[in-house]
Formats: C-alpha cells, sequence, structure tokens
C-alpha cells in the first residue's frame, strides 16, 4: 500500500522514545485538517460526501454497499457532535456553530419519527440508525441499543451548559431540555418495555432490563459496560442540568446511583471489565477503553468507582484489552509488550474479516494521555496491587505506593507512558493511507484498509485523541466524589444462618449433553469451558441445581457439548431474577 508519507514509515518503525513522539506529532499535525474536513464531509445537508441527508445528519460512511453505511446511526451522530462540540466550547474552532445549531434541529425531528422499536413514548428512542433523510429504516436489526439516547442527551448536555454560561438559558430552557428530557426519560423509562413483565420494577432486576439490549456493536443483545457507562453519566449531569433548570432531577439521580452500583457488576477478578456478557466471548472489548474516554472527568482523578482513564481498573483493563490482540494480528507480531499494537473491536471479532479499528486503536491512546494529565494535575501517580502489571511495563521492578512528581519513577513511568501512547499512533500512522483517508478497520494481515470508508467516527476519535494529546480537558460532567450507594450491596442483607444470600435454582431442560453458563461467579461467567454440566438422572430431562445470589437479575444459556464442539443456545440470553429466599425450578426449552 502506499503509506501516509515515506518520513512517518521511517518513524513509525522506530522504537524510540523521540521517533515516537516525533511519529505521532508529525501524524497528527497532517492528519487533523483531514479528519476535521472528510468528518464535516458527511454531514448534510451541504457536506460533500452527505448528498442527500438532511440538514445536522452525520452519514455513517459516505460507502454505499459492502457495507451500506450511507446511514444515520443516533450513537456515531453523539459521538462526533461530542467532538464537535467540545471543539467549539473549549475554543478550539469557532466556526462550527452552525453545524451544532443543525444537530439540535435533526434531532429534535429525529426523536418524533416512529420506527419498529416503538414511537416517541414506547421506546423508540432505542432505534440504532436512520435513513439519512430521517424516515425509519425498517429493515431487520439489533434493536433496540440503549447507549444512543444517553450519548445524545450527554451532548446536549454538554451544549447546554455552555449556552447557559453565554446566559442563553431561554433556549436551553426551551429547545434542548425537552430533548434531553425526553431521552433521559428513556434512559430511566425503559422498564416499561415488555420484558419487565418477568421482572419486579426493583432492583437489579430493573437495571438488567435496563442496560441491557443490543450492545454498540449491534451483535448481543445483554448488558453492555459501555452502555452502562454512558447511561450512568448521562443520569447524573442530566440531574445537574435539570437542578439548574428548576426541573425535576430526582428519578435521575436516584437511577444513576443504581446504574453506578450495576456498574461495579462488570469489574472480574481477572483485572479487567467483562464488557458484554454474552456470545461466549471474553469479555475484553473495546467497549470498555471507550466508555472510559467518554466518561472522562479530569475533576474525578483517578477514580475506580467510575472507571476514570487513570484508575487502577481502567489501567489494568487496558493492559488486558490490549494484551488480548497482540498474537491474533498479524500485523502485531514481533511488537515487544511496552509498545502499541493494533487493536479492534475485541479479539473474537469476525466482522469483515475481524480487523483492528483505526478508532479502537486512537481510542488507547486517548485513554493513556487522559491519565497522564490528571497524574501531571495532581501532581503524583499511584500504583496499587490492581494496576501494577500494567506499570510493570515499563519498569520490571516497579512496585506499588504513591510516587510524587518529583520522584524519579514519576518521571521515567509518565515518559515511557506517553512514549506508549504515541506508540498506538504510530501504528495508525503507519497503516493510514496516503490520502489520509480512515476506514473502519485496517487489514489484520497488511494493514490496508478494510470496510467503510471515511468512517465519520475515524474522524471523531482522531480529533478527541489529537485534543488529549494536547492536554484539552473536556468540561467536568460531576464524576468527582461519586461513591457507590450503600443499598446495591443486595447480598448482604441477610445475615448469617438462614441462608438468605443464596438461593437454590434448578434448571431442567430436554436434550442430551447440555451443560449450563451465565452471568455470575456460581454459573461461571459465560465460560463454555468451566460450564456447569446438567445430570440426566431423569433422561431425557437434563437438570442441575445451583446455588445463586438471592435478589439478582441473571443471564444464563445452555451449551451442547458433543465431539469436543460447542453448541450455544440462540439469542437471547435467558434470564431470571432471583428472590430474596427460598428455592424455585426453571423449566426451559432449547432454542
Ligand atoms: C452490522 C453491524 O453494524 C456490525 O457491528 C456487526 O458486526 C455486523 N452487522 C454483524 O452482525
Ligand atoms: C458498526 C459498528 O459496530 C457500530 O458501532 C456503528 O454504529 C456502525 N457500524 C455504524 O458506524
Amino acid at each position: 500500500m502506499v503509506r501516509f508519507s515515506a518520513f512517518l514509515t521511517l518513524f513509525a518503525l522506530s522504537g524510540h522514545v523521540f521517533c515516537q513522539s516525533s511519529t505521532a506529532d508529525q501524524y497528527f499535525a497532517q492528519e487533523s485538517p483531514i479528519a476535521k474536513a472528510n468528518l464535516l464531509a458527511n454531514i448534510g445537508p451541504n457536506g460533500s460526501k452527505a448528498q442527500g441527508s438532511n440538514s445536522g445528519i452525520v452519514v455513517a460512511s459516505p460507502s454505499k454497499s459492502n457495507p451500506d453505511y450511507f446511514y444515520t446511526w443516533t450513537r456515531d451522530t453523539s459521538v462526533v457532535f461530542a467532538a464537535i462540540i467540545d471543539q467549539f466550547t473549549l475554543g478550539l474552532d469557532n466556526s462550527l456553530r452552525s453545524q451544532i445549531d443543525n444537530f439540535v434541529g435533526s434531532q429534535a425531528r429525529i426523536q418524533q419519527v416512529s420506527n419498529p422499536s416503538g414511537s416517541i413514548t414506547t421506546g423508540g428512542l432505542g432505534e440504532p440508525k436512520f435513513n439519512v433523510d430521517e424516515t425509519a429504516f425498517t429493515g431487520a436489526w439489533g434493536r433496540p441499543q440503549r447507549d444512543g439516547p444517553a450519548l445524545r442527551a450527554t451532548a446536549m448536555i454538554t451544549w447546554g451548559n455552555f449556552l447557559l454560561g453565554e446566559n442563553n438559558s431561554t433556549y436551553v430552557q426551551n429547545t434542548l431540555w425537552p430533548i434531553i428530557q425526553r431521552d433521559l426519560d428513556y434512559v430511566v423509562r425503559a422498564k416499561l418495555e415488555p420484558d419487565n413483565v418477568r421482572f419486579p420494577a426493583q432492583g437489579w432486576s430493573y437495571l438488567l432490563n435496563l442496560t441491557s439490549r443490543f450492545d454498540l456493536w449491534e451483535e448481543v443483545s445483554s448488558s453492555s459496560f459501555f452502555t452502562t457507562a454512558v447511561q450512568h453519566r448521562s443520569l447524573r449531569q442530566g440531574a445537574a442540568l435539570a437542578a439548574k433548570l428548576g426541573q425535576t432531577s430526582s428519578t435521575y439521580s436516584t437511577q444513576a446511583d443504581n446504574v453506578l452500583c450495576f456498574l461495579q457488576s462488570y469489574w472480574n477478578t481477572a483485572g479487567y471489565m467483562t464488557a458484554n456478557t454474552g456470545g461466549g466471548r471474553s469479555g475484553k472489548d473495546a467497549n470498555t477503553v471507550l466508555a472510559s474516554i467518554h466518561t472522562f472527568d479530569a475533576a474525578a482523578g483517578c477514580d475506580a468507582v467510575t472507571f476514570q482513564p487513570c484508575s487502577d481498573r481502567a489501567l489494568s483493563n487496558l493492559l488486558n484489552y490490549v494484551s488480548a490482540f497482540r498474537s491474533i494480528y498479524g500485523i502485531n507480531s514481533g511488537i515487544p509488550a511496552n509498545q502499541g499494537v493494533a487493536t479492534g473491536r475485541y479479539p473474537e471479532d469476525s466482522y469483515m474479516g475481524g480487523n483492528p479499528w483505526y478508532l479502537a486503536t486512537l481510542a488507547v491512546s486517548e485513554q493513556l494521555e487522559d491519565a497522564l494529565i490528571v497524574w501531571k494535575q495532581q501532581g503524583s501517580l499511584q500504583i496499587t496491587d490492581t494496576s501494577l502489571a500494567f506499570f510493570q511495563l515499563f519498569s520490571s521492578s516497579v512496585s506499588t505506593g504513591t510516587y510524587a512528581a518529583s520522584t524519579s519513577t514519576f518521571t521515567t513511568l509518565t515518559a515511557a507512558i506517553k512514549n506508549y501512547a504515541d506508540s498506538f499512533v504510530g501504528v495508525v500512522a503507519k497503516f493510514t493511507p496516503a490520502n489520509g483517508g480512515l476506514a473502519e478497520q485496517y487489514d489484520r494481515n497488511n494493514g490496508n484498509p478494510v470496510s467503510a470508508v471515511d468512517l465519520t467516527w475515524s474522524y471523531a476519535a482522531t480529533l478527541t485523541a489529537i485534543d488529549a494529546r494536547n492536554g484539552v480537558v473536556p468540561a467536568s460532567w460531576g464524576a468527582k466524589g461519586l461513591t457507590v450507594p450503600a443499598q446495591c450491596n443486595r447480598n448482604t442483607g441477610g445475615g448469617g444462618g438462614g441462608g438468605a444470600d443464596t438461593v437454590s435454582v434448578t434448571f431442567n431442560i430436554f436434550g442430551e449433553n447440555i451443560f449450563l453458563t451465565g452471568s455470575v461467579d456460581q454459573l461461571q461467567n459465560w465460560s463454555p469451558d468451566n460450564a456447569i454440566p446438567l445430570n440426566a438422572d431423569n433422561y431425557p430431562t437434563w437438570s442441575v441445581t445451583v446455588n445463586l445470589p438471592a435478589n439478582t437479575g441473571i443471564e444464563y444459556k445452555y451449551i451442547r457439548k458433543f465431539n469436543g464442539a460447542i453448541t450455544w443456545e440462540a439469542d437471547p440470553n435467558d434470564m431470571l431474577t432471583t428472590p430474596a429466599s427460598g428455592s424455585f425450578t426453571e423449566n426451559d426449552t432449547w432454542r
């Protein structure tokens, strides 16, 4: 392939500290105006590659076949406009105001469009994508997707807060707030959907339903870390804006607390967030890295509860995520562990060949840059047992503790991490074609662009990675000082003796060689290898009795193992909510 420039290739291939930063400087200097121009070219009505789309509509990509991305997705749109709103409100580009006004107008209209997910009041806001003329897309799709309304609310709230600072409260109250309120009400009201009749409208069961449905990759219907994280952020900052506007905010705060509780449940003792509890995946997923950069709040320091980029959990997670790609892509071979590699959505991905994605690799550099901003700002960095393995990438002798900015450990580690961040930019630079265009993916074996060309989200990811590298700090959203509320300790209420913490559940199903796995430790956390065998004592019914945590929403699936082959039940996952005590039986039918 033709490289971005021979000069860049030379530096991208070299591993030295100076060269990494020089490559990133050069690449971003050249790519920044290209990314901005190509991003705007995909926005209607005037974007040169968005012909036929309405005002303010973001086309995911101009590609009209293989894949056809000439649609507008609420997620992509909101991520793109979050970047544009930051650029404008932080004073980086004063030319974008009319684009933002167009965005507001388009979303106010599109919210009203009835679609296969429902009408404006019955779930239609969770529809993932629309035609570019703002009519409903009625083909089969993984719907609903519940990150969209949350991301859109966050972009609009950030804009609203800026306008309040400009004393434009009439517009915020009359134009923005109704749009924001509808999205936030969708986020808290998702419990009204039909499946909820299986669950009491409270507790984990409620949250499971609230935060689940198709993930951001549109493939798995289950709880998804990214969705939960962005829902939490939208409710938290929505409550704050509601209070400022004299609107009711208590439902948003209450649900923000509950969602924050639920967010913690994705942590897995192997040291990463299990991004997705569906489809038999490892759960290592760019989903988590995106969650950390899209909920970055420098005022929150390195708080792990909100998974801040420099938190010990987010760094350990990053190590696990990146490591998952080192051996599976040909273009990563021979790269040492302290240097960046190509990363994709998740290691098991097979969509369009299952390649690295530009936006995923850029997100790694952005998370690291966000972390560097905070360490510098607070004048220290902390290494805990959880983050030790991450820091050992850069210094094998380092140990847990807090290191002030004046120490050599701080200087050495931050310099190495800066270099590490830039080495991910170097990977993207190396595989950017000569015209600077960024597709969705780049080939796992030769680095050539693959799948949708000019992916708008790839350009937005470039702009935000550049901003973070320049030390730009986005507006705070209220993550500082949040604690996990006590009431989410749902499994500790009963005390000793009565077995109140667990419930005995018997699973029965007709079949052959059936195993069971699911979303909790007691069901082996979706591991097909460790799935629990059912017994055939009452053949042809297969059965097993398991003690499960009480008062808990649980997802599970049966799998069949035969001659080394594993067959999963069809989607969606089965769900149940355990009661406070006692025992019960689930009689299921293989799907
Ligand atoms: C299209 C979706 O946009 C993509 O994320 C997914 O991987 C494929 N369909 C396959 O389900
Ligand atoms: C597929 C991605 O998986 C999804 O996240 C995105 O919204 C669409 N493509 C459109 O870019």
